[in-house]
């Protein structure tokens, strides 16, 4: 069987040969950390809605684990298969292949363009991807957890063959709109299968689908009751919003199918299925799969195939998950049942499948919807922010401290341009920029150089242990994903510190240099703790802090694009790699250099017009 589906790769060049860089370096106490990261579809650019939902927070997340001196590995990529990426590209007139190369480029842009800090974010049209999910489909199938089962499927009266799910449409049986798709509605967005439609047509040529027998693989979800149940039962600090949604779900737990009447996805591996063009696996399922195929690719690409396991199967290891409240049932429920199908850890046991015994989630973070003026943000409906759109005019760490400080982190929240021109404005310029800005323009011009401090008084030190005090309370809250808060107490340290600069007026000391330059060197030391303190949210801003203050070399590391080649024989494609262990930044308070030279420092953030509040951008204009 040919692993990967007719890619076409013209004339691209050879790929380089590059090196992943070795598993992180090794620190004592550290804890192995995944961050399993939601796979976006590649149907079309991502908007802001997106990457409020599973970006901004698994990167702040990442990246203050990784200054603490945990291990971190973030993985995700493209979702490439399945009706939304079939639908998209009968509507731009590609193929599937040809639309999922397009939009994981763009997205790949995109994301990159954010600073999102993946060790690997790759995509599921890779070989390695498709040996992976048929290994784990097996694996569950031995275990008795995977069982062919008959259901009805439509087929097109006129022409007898099988009528793929995205091409059945009707009324959704749950919220009523009219036109849901056989295997989804957009409406209210629960799966459907297309014998649920009432009034079902063929979007082809309208006529009634016939339902006939037809055999499809389940995930008998019943056989996790148990011990899905009691795993569930556990988890009790996950956020309110993510238990709220998965409590109970164990207790009404019916067969899911995971084939579908499709002929774009990973092949079924079995004799008398994989020749069967009509029968793929169910997108989703093989979407949650990639967390594990993506870990295994880095792995591979690394000098050690088996890297990969020490945060999958060290029951040490810790893996958080991130995404949109629309996928919560997929990571708390479908996901772990696979696991523990593969682990033959079900309620019917088995034996561990090729992977071994496989971590369950510590975590599954989910946000909720950032909507504007009202409307959920939705590709098909509304006015619609795309991150490439945003990135191009406002940069990364605009939209970053929006989505931590003001997004949708426990509630839906709405976007406003008003609200970002403010946050931007009032908080990042005024309070940050300018903090950073007097402080070394002070320094510089008096001194030239970190000045000198002698004799701190009660104030100074007030003022640096409140900054101190910020690596534990902003820490242990970045700890506990609550990025809001976090981002709200590392705001207030630089409040204390614009005031203390206020009242301490080291400009009108010029009759006592002495204590202008302790005044001075304190406010220096309070920008570097707090610029470490906002470096998770903040990482391009962070960068120019810290060379602001005099440093050179990587404080926070960036994302980098790279062309690999498919470790079997389909096409090379775009990955993010980085080299983040090589990065400065660390979750501690690092001691200024006296006599570092400042030079003149340009403004890190820059003021946006008012107007934009009232009007939006021409891209995005705000309608009345
Ligand atoms: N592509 C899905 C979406 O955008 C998310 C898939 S997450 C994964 O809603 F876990 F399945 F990968
Ligand atoms: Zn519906």
């Amino acid at each position: 069987m040919d692993p990967v589906p007719g890619g076409c790769d013209g004339g691209r060049p050879a790929p380089p040969a590059i090196a992943f860089p070795p598993a992180n370096t090794l620190v004592t106490m550290s804890s192995a950390v995944l961050t399993a990261v939601a796979w976006p579809y590649a149907n079309g650019p991502r908007h802001i809605g997106h990457v409020s939902g599973f970006g901004v927070p698994s990167d702040v997340f990442s990246r203050y684990r990784r200054m603490s001196g945990d291990r971190v590995l973030m993985v995700s990529g493209t979702d490439e298969h399945g009706t939304p990426i079939q639908v998209q590209a009968d509507a731009e007139g590609l193929t599937p292949r040809q639309l999922a190369d397009k939009y994981n480029g763009v997205i790949t842009q995109d994301l990159q363009g954010l600073g999102l800090s993946y060790d690997l974010f790759t995509r599921t049209t890779t070989s390695n991807h498709y040996e992976v999910v048929q290994q784990m489909f097996l694996a569950l199938y031995k275990n008795g957890y995977v069982v062919p089962k008959t259901q009805m499927g439509a087929i097109s009266p006129s022409t007898g063959r099988t009528l793929p799910d995205r091409y059945v449409e009707g009324t959704c049986p749950i919220c009523g709109y009219d036109g849901a798709r056989g295997d989804q509605c957009d409406n209210c967005g629960n799966q459907l299968d297309p014998a649920d439609l009432k009034n079902p047509r063929s979007k082809i040529n309208g006529e009634v689908p016939k339902f006939v027998e037809t055999e499809h693989f389940f995930l008998d979800l019943p056989a996790f009751s148990e011990s899905l149940g009691s795993w569930l039962s556990t988890r009790t600090d996950w956020r309110p919003n993510v238990l709220r949604f998965s409590a109970n779900l164990a207790e009404n737990l019916k067969p899911r199918a995971i084939t579908r009447d499709l002929d774009w996805g990973v092949p079924v591996p079995l004799d008398g299925w994989n020749e069967q063009s009509m029968k793929k696996i169910y997108v989703w399922f093989d979407a949650v799969i990639g967390y594990l195929s993506a870990s295994v690719e880095w792995a591979r690409r690394t000098p050690d195939p088996d890297a990969w396991k020490a945060w999958w199967t060290d029951p040490a290891a810790q893996a958080y998950y991130f995404m949109g409240k629309d996928n919560i049932t997929f990571h708390s429920v479908m996901w772990p049942s696979i696991l523990l199908g593969q682990n033959g850890a079900g309620d019917r046991g088995g034996e561990p499948g090729p992977f071994g015994t496989l971590n369950l989630p510590s975590e599954v973070v989910s946000s909720e919807y950032l909507t504007m003026s009202g409307s959920k943000f939705s590709t098909s409906r509304g006015t619609v922010i795309y991150v490439g759109d945003f990135l191009r005019e406002f940069g990364p760490d605009a939209l970053r401290y929006f989505i931590s400080a003001a997004g949708p982190e426990n509630q839906d929240t709405d976007f406003t341009w008003d609200e970002f021109v403010r946050r931007t404005n009032f908080e990042l310029a005024n309070e940050w920029g300018n903090l950073v800005n007097r402080s070394i323009s002070l320094a510089h011009k008096n001194v030239g150089a970190i000045p000198t401090p002698t004799a701190p008084t009660d104030d100074d030190a007030a003022m640096l242990a409140t900054s101190r005090a910020g690596f534990d309370t902003v820490g242990e809250l970045l700890g506990r994903n609550r990025f809001k808060q976090a981002l709200g107490e590392a705001m207030r340290v630089i409040g204390s510190a614009n005031k203390y600069l206020s009242d301490q007026e080291p400009w009108k000391r010029k009759d006592d240099p002495e204590r202008r330059d302790t005044i001075l060197h304190t406010a220096l030391q309070v920008v570097q703790d707090a610029n470490t303190l906002l470096t998770p949210f903040l990482p391009h801003a962070a960068q120019k802090v810290h060379e602001a203050l005099g440093n050179t070399g990587v404080w926070a590391a960036q994302p980098q694009l790279q062309e690999v080649d498919d470790l079997g024989d389909g096409p090379s494609y775009p990955v993010l790699t980085g080299d983040y262990a090589g990065e400065a930044a660390r979750w501690e308070s690092t001691p200024i250099e006296v006599g570092r030279p400042l030079a003149k420092p340009s403004p890190i953030f820059g003021k946006l017009d008012p107007k934009l509040g009232e009007t939006g951008p021409e891209w995005a204009p705000i309608s009345s």
